[in-house]
């Protein structure tokens, strides 16, 4: 990457409105403005409240970001933006205000794949080389892919129905948690006994690395409604098993998949995990147990949804000699050739 160049990155494609400036490898800021306060009465996203909140706040955020860095607008050297896939309102958004940016500024602007800023993060953040194999596992992604360069990707496998997160937020709404899910539930799982309900690891009894979360979600119900008739409430202690019971499956399938994974990948020289559901305790020490090459897993705050990742990967790219792309897509598979995702994720299709 070259070393001295300044990378100013955008990023607005779900909800969360962000801002970053790179100086080659090194982050000189990252600012998220998020939108839960906006969404939380809905009970989920609502892309029209979303796509307005991005454009009132992704200069805002811009600002910040060069403020912070300590530069200005006419120090960057090249503009990196989101593309897709996402909601189209706010990657539309983001497009328009990096495109007049990069046009005061005189500077080059690359559209980037939202999902291969993800992928390439472990560079980024530990240096791996490619290739390496990424497991990006989020409220809105599932999917494994060995990463060959900024803009090459092999998909060996993902979800055909729910994100884990999704899951997560899901199973904590039927037992009564705070929302976002995956927090609430793990703390509860601590007191819990995984075994005290049989729940299903679905998709482990047929080959290869597809993977599938919501007929688990279903037997978190079904358990929850017949212990309710049982006992006459939901007790504490069933729910502690059941949030222990269903981390424990989403865990075991996430571990068997990833094995599975590692073994079709061939050489690689990493296996690194990308998305919120990597801040899991449990999970991450099944993924790094079934590595037999070097386990990467970001900091949280570059595992989740921002825009140093963005212009990280939008360096990388333009270092490399890729245009990118600026119409904006709402799906946007990051490798062509593999068959299309069939699951939608609570932040609308991705891939
Ligand atoms: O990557 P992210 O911030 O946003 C996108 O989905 O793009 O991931 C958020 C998801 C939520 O579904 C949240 O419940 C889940 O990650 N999550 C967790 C944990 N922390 C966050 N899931 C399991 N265990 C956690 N500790
Ligand atoms: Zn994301």
């Amino acid at each position: 990457m070259a070393q001295d160049l300044l990378t100013l990155g955008l990023e607005s494609s779900c909800d969360d409105t962000a801002a970053a400036v790179l100086r080659g490898r090194a982050i000189l800021s990252n600012v998220v403005v998020g939108q839960d306060a906006l969404h939380a009465a809905f009970g989920g996203v609502v892309p029209e409240i979303a796509a307005r909140a991005h454009a009132e706040k992704i200069d805002v955020a811009v600002e910040r970001a060069l403020d912070d860095a300590g530069v200005m607008l006419g120090e960057v050297d090249r503009i990196a933006v989101t593309a897709g896939p996402g909601l189209i309102g706010g990657v539309l958004a983001g497009v328009m205000c990096a495109r007049g940016l990069a046009a005061a500024a005189g500077v080059p602007l690359v559209g980037v794949n939202h999902l291969a800023g993800h992928a390439l993060t472990p560079r980024l953040t530990d240096g791996v080389a490619y290739p390496f194999l990424v497991l990006l596992v989020s409220g809105g992604h599932c999917q494994f892919l060995r990463v060959e360069g900024p803009a090459r990707f092999r998909r060996l496998g993902g979800t055909i129905d729910d994100a884990p997160g999704e899951a997560f937020d899901k199973v904590a709404r039927l037992l009564g948690l705070p929302q976002p899910g995956g927090p609430a539930v793990e703390r509860e799982a601590q007191g819990g006994d995984p075994d005290a309900f049989a729940l299903p690891r679905p998709l482990l009894d047929r080959p290869g690395c597809d993977l599938s979360f919501s007929g688990l979600k279903t037997a978190v119900l079904r358990a929850r409604d017949a212990a309710v008739a049982r006992n006459g409430g939901l007790r504490a202690s069933v729910r502690r098993d059941l949030c222990a019971g269903f981390q424990a499956a989403v865990r075991d399938v996430l571990a068997e998949k990833s094995r599975r994974a590692l073994e079709a990948a061939g050489e690689v020289t990493a296996f690194a995990v990308a998305g919120g559901v990597a801040a899991n305790g449990a999970i991450r020490a099944a993924l790094e147990a079934v590595s037999p090459v070097p386990f990467v897993a970001p900091p949280l705050a570059l595992c989740t949804d921002n825009a140093a990742m963005i212009a990280f990967a939008g360096a990388e790219m333009l270092d490399a000699g890729h245009a990118g792309t600026l119409t904006a897509r709402p799906r946007w598979p990051l490798d062509a050739e593999a068959a299309p995702m069939l699951a939608g994720g609570k932040r609308g299709a991705k891939a």
